[in-house]
């Protein structure tokens, strides 16, 4: 059966938690002028609005420091009708006395609308400004007790900190003043259908549970590519690095789904709790390794889709000599008995020759007899989850050609959402729903981001204490990265060298979405 696209939301939605409706509420974004706000957020609750998704009553305040009128702001973009009605532009700072007009404001909205004082308080402002808001809203009385009558929920975007150091902090910041239960820390990679899918593929299906594990998987690859380059996002950018932009938070979590075991329910903690056991399983990062456990890489100038574009190091805003990497391949283990001795490679870039994120799980080969001869080696099978830009699973497997001899050809079984599914939610509709109706599944717990922060220290200190000088930039704009990259792959258990897969070779497999783009970076290149 096809599901109508709100059903087919409806049900996802509630499949974690299956409590039915939101709580009417008051959502108050801080950083309401700002782009997140504008380009993301606004429209996923005019799109949630217009599914009739959100609480019969609910108001949304942008608050921001920037002088404005609700007018202005709301006709900077397209809402559907009446979503003005529910939403107002309140101009204030983010000191006791900005934070007391917001509740005074807040007070009377709940007053006049009749909506009672549940707060959905949504942090779309600079990280550095996360502890100082969260405790002005805790002094100002904006923040219930855990367990009463109504609530606040504490919405935060990444980077929660830049090290275990800083991350340790904001977290005993944040726990001064809010619950961990009240805290909704985005990734927004797991608002994507297709990276929660994952769990469905892995638990729902009787067929490969019993292949999960070290004996039959050879070594499982997770790639993000992209288009985009620092550009406008500079600033953040230079001192962050895509090992904390990327791998720390989007790439690590889809490394938790793919390999946790199974949890003990449906519950946000339960399957919380699974993927804390994966990162407590990692192996520390051996930065004497031979073959090296990581390679970082910075893009020159080069080409993308056909135009000229600058080297990392001339954009706007970036320091002539910056060492900061654009590109990471890693290689991590997990040393559990599931997966004892299987490789994962990490790899994410930016300003790369394609946009994709890919899962593809490689299989160990058959003894070297009947069809795998020596000399005529098969080629592995593979499940190849495509996250996007297109969503798909694909099983790649080996085939008779029709004739009267034993002739092989490699083909491929491929499932795509778009022939299934109409269309699929914006991962910004599905979080922000999940924050109104109180589930934090889809959030990362304190423990994660302070487990992963740990596991990656060594290495930020490392690549922080040594420039890259000259090596960088490694590899051009609109190429696959630094042919460095290769160095973090060992040999497979036949002894054969490992290779990166060449994921353009599924970029036409599934017709390409025409929905919104799921980025906090806007809409894909
Ligand atoms: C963000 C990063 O979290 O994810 C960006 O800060 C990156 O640098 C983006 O471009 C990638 O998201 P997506 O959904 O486009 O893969």
């Amino acid at each position: 059966m096809t599901l109508t696209f709100d059903e087919k939301t409806r049900s996802s939605s509630n499949f974690f938690n299956n409590k039915g409706g939101a709580d009417e509420c008051l959502i108050i974004i801080f950083g309401g002028s700002g782009d997140l706000a504008k380009r993301k957020l606004f429209p996923a609750l005019g799109n949630l609005m217009f599914k009739k998704m959100m609480p019969a009553k609910f108001q949304i305040i942008a608050v921001g420091r920037k002088p404005m009128e609700t007018k202005e702001l709301l006709s900077m973009a397209k809402y559907p009708a009446d979503f003005d009605k529910h939403f107002l532009y309140l101009h204030t700072d983010y000191s006791p006395a900005g934070i007391q007009k917001l509740k005074e404001t807040c007070e009377r909205v709940c007053k006049e609308t009749g909506i009672p004082p549940n707060y959905l308080l949504y942090l779309a402002i600079p990280p550095q400004g996360y502890a100082e808001v969260a405790l002005a809203l805790k002094q100002g009385g904006m923040v219930h007790p855990p367990r009463g009558g109504n609530w606040s929920r504490l919405v935060v975007e990444k980077p929660y900190g830049k090290d275990i150091g800083s991350a340790t902090v904001l977290n005993e910041n944040l726990l001064s003043c809010f619950a961990e239960k009240q805290i909704y820390r985005i990734d927004h990679y797991l608002g994507k259908e297709s990276v929660q899918n994952l769990l469905v593929f892995r638990f729902a299906n009787s067929v490969f549970e019993a292949i999960w594990n070290h004996n039959y998987i050879e070594h499982v690859q997770i790639s993000h590519s992209e288009f985009l380059g620092a550009e406008d996002r500079a600033e953040y950018f230079d001192q962050a690095g895509l090992l904390r932009d990327m791998i720390q938070n989007h790439l690590m979590q889809i490394l938790c789904l793919v390999t946790m075991e199974p949890p003990v329910g449906l519950s946000a903690d339960s399957i919380r709790d699974e993927k804390v056991k994966v990162l407590r399983s990692l192996r520390p990062l051996d930065l004497e390794a031979k073959p090296p456990v990581a390679v970082r890489g910075q893009y020159g100038a080069g080409i993308i889709k056909e135009k000229p574009v600058i080297a990392y190091r001339e954009g706007k805003g970036i320091k002539a000599e910056s060492s900061t990497e654009t590109f990471v391949a890693m290689r991590m283990n997990i040393d559990n008995f599931r997966w004892a001795g299987v490789p994962f490679y990490l790899r994410s870039g930016k300003r790369l020759g394609r946009k994709g994120t890919e899962v593809v799980v490689t299989f160990k080969k058959l003894p070297r007899i009947l069809f795998n001869k020596p000399g005529v080696a098969l080629a592995s099978n593979r499940i190849v989850f495509k996250i996007q830009p297109q969503e798909a699973i694909l099983l790649e497997l080996t085939t008779k050609n029709p004739g009267q001899s034993f002739e092989l050809s490699d083909t491929s079984m491929n499932f795509c959402y778009s022939d299934h599914f109409d269309t699929s939610a914006d991962a910004y509709e599905r979080l922000l729903l999940d924050a109104v109706l109180g589930d934090p599944t889809l959030f990362v717990r304190s423990d994660e981001t302070e487990l992963s922060w740990k596991f990656l220290d060594p290495l930020l200190k490392n690549w922080g204490s040594t420039p890259a000088g000259s090596s960088f930039p490694n590899y051009a704009a609109g190429s696959e990265g630094p042919a460095d990259a290769t160095r973090v792959l060992l040999s497979n258990s036949e002894g054969e060298p490992t290779e990166w897969i060449d994921f353009a070779k599924y970029d036409n497999v599934c017709p390409s979405p025409t929905d919104a783009a799921t980025s906090p970076n806007g809409p894909r290149p």
